[in-house]
């Protein structure tokens, strides 16, 4: 095998944000922008080398080149053998279950997760670690830190194309490749973790539908093996059921604007019972019920609440944990069940440590994201498959399980506000006239509530002792109620400025309002404190969920 050893320079915005390296598909494409990331990788991570590399990606547009580029690499530098998804495709948590099932190093997962994908969209690599979970800070730091020095990368010449839509085994060089099946390895566990039988039963009777919108993203042939092949949905089961480079045009994000054909489906006449989407990875998750949508916070509560009904939780739960800015609904239900419940930053890789040293069995975030121990990734499907064995034991509808839930525990409205692309200083001038106020806050009175604390969120991981800072803004009120401010850690362009607003309230009567309405005096407090309109200059905000 004949390798080069080209000459380049670092290029400085190499950074990893929350989940990978995530950037414009035009800044991929600049001549060395790719070998230069996956240089650094192979560089700050040598164990990747010593054993099984998998490789594979969402299928947006580029990633078929890029495994090829990558493919050339990994061999040129010494890597024993790369597993690669058949047709170049892996979600997001098939990634992280493969990683433990066949003991591999690590993948390179090549998604921008719900970004817009297409020539014009965004391109990403992620890096999972041998425990299946994202890469931790100290490793992307490393890469980062290699990025900004790198002055060569190695890539093998003239070696041919690989075949990537066949399952067969090549090498290329001294390395292995093997073109492996991750739909039904990943769908032989879903069928270890939930009631098939019954969640088959009640997606064959005629008195269920469902509509899966799987946004011509990678959880097409996932979702297509198990609801239809294995479980027998009916075939329309499925929209958007095939993955495309440009994801039909918008965007793999599972929201009430994105999802549109099913949002209208759930919330227009003759709707069927039970709604769910994915994102273009396969790791996020959005339920609905017929005219229900349900928050991720709450949805994360009620899987804590019911995860007896679930065969893999037979033997409880553990402990149970939620990212900061979620709200506070799990919280209630863990005190309830008498369960330990840890508050983590935003960002999966922080549940990787609890999960690993079996302090949760269950956790989630408000970003969409709920999953288990079964992998060390958020999973959409097994959500999915979640919320349907449990309408499948419960034989109650969506809307009448939340509802159960909230007489029993309280609802804890929520919203978030988005404000997108606002030019990074003004974002900052923001976080930092709330900074300036925190220690005066408490003991004020806000919207009618006092504050009783207000701070800059700090974590110290009770596994390792790591200390993470600089992780939102808070104020908390007696009342329990909070106001939460964080950039996004997931643009590619601007900075995006995040406001959560969180309400608990118990009494039966006050559990059907609107929760724009009912949070109205928080959300004006908040806005007031911050100057959003004034700084940003923006009226209102891009996005309210
Ligand atoms: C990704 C991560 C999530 C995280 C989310 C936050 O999806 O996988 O763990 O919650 O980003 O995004 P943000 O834009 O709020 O930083
Ligand atoms: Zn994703």
């Amino acid at each position: 095998m004949d390798i080069s050893v080209v000459t380049t320079q670092p290029f400085p915005d190499q950074k990893p944000g929350t989940s990978g390296l995530r950037k414009r598909v035009r800044q991929f494409r600049q001549p060395h922008y790719l070998e230069n990331y996956i240089q650094s990788v192979f560089d700050a991570c040598p164990d990747l080398k010593n054993g099984e590399l998998l490789v594979g990606g969402d299928g947006r547009f580029h990633n078929r080149e890029a495994i090829q580029v990558i493919l050339r690499m990994a061999a040129a530098n010494g890597v024993q053998k790369v597993a690669i998804g058949y047709g170049g495709l892996l979600s997001t948590p098939a990634a992280s279950y493969l990683i433990r099932s066949r003991g591999a190093t690590g993948a390179l997962i090549l998604s921008a997760s719900h970004n817009p994908g297409g020539p014009e969209g965004d391109f990403g690599i992620k890096l999972n670690t041998a425990n299946g979970g994202p890469a931790p800070h100290s490793v992307t730091d490393a890469i980062f830190e290699q990025s900004t020095r790198i002055s060569h990368y190695r890539i093998a010449n003239g070696a041919e194309h690989v075949d990537i839509d066949h399952l067969h085994a090549v090498q290329m060089g001294d390395m292995d490749i093997e073109v492996v099946d991750p739909v039904g390895t990943y769908a032989d566990y879903m069928a270890t973790l939930f009631d098939f039988d019954r969640i088959g039963e009640l997606l064959r009777s005629d008195h269920f539908r469902m509509r899966f919108d799987s946004m011509h993203a990678v959880t097409g042939p996932y979702a297509e093996e198990i609801l239809i092949n294995r479980l027998g949905a009916p075939a329309d089961t499925i929209l958007r059921a095939e993955p495309l480079a440009d994801f039909g045009g918008r965007h793999p994000d599972p929201n009430l604007s994105h999802a549109r054909e099913l949002s209208e489906a759930l919330f227009g006449r003759d709707a069927p019972d039970f709604g769910a989407a994915s994102d273009g990875d396969g790791d996020r998750n959005m339920i609905l019920g017929r005219r229900f949508f349900v928050t991720p916070s709450d949805s994360l509560a009620i899987m804590a609440a019911n995860a007896h009904h679930i065969p893999a939780f037979a033997d409880g739960l553990k402990g149970v944990a939620r990212s900061m800015p979620t709200s506070q609904a799990v919280d209630v239900v863990a005190e309830k069940l008498a369960l330990p419940c840890f508050e983590t930053p935003t960002g999966w890789k922080f549940f990787g440590n609890l999960l690993d040293d079996g302090r949760i069995r269950l956790c989630g975030e408000e970003s969409f994201g709920t999953s288990s121990d079964h992998v060390r990734e958020k999973d959409g499907l097994w959500a999915v498959l979640f919320w349907l064995n449990l309408l499948a034991v419960r034989r109650q509808s969506v809307e009448e399980i939340v509802r159960d839930h909230w007489r029993q525990y309280g609802r804890h409205y929520y919203t978030r506000h988005d404000y997108e692309a606002v030019e990074s200083e003004r974002a900052e001038q923001v976080m930092a006239r709330i900074r300036e106020q925190l220690s005066v806050l408490p003991g004020q009175s806000l919207a009618g509530m006092r504050v009783a604390q207000a701070d800059d969120f700090a974590y110290r991981d009770p596994v390792d002792n790591s200390l993470t800072e600089h992780q939102g803004l808070r104020v908390l009120f007696e009342s329990g109620a909070r106001i939460v401010f964080r950039l996004s850690g997931t643009g590619t362009e601007g900075a995006t400025l995040r406001l959560y607003i969180e309400q608990h309230e118990t009494h039966p009567e006050h559990l059907d309002a609107d929760p724009q309405e009912l949070l109205g005096p928080l959300i004006d407090a908040a806005s007031r404190l911050g100057d959003i309109p004034g700084l940003t200059r923006r009226e209102k905000p891009d996005v309210i969920t």
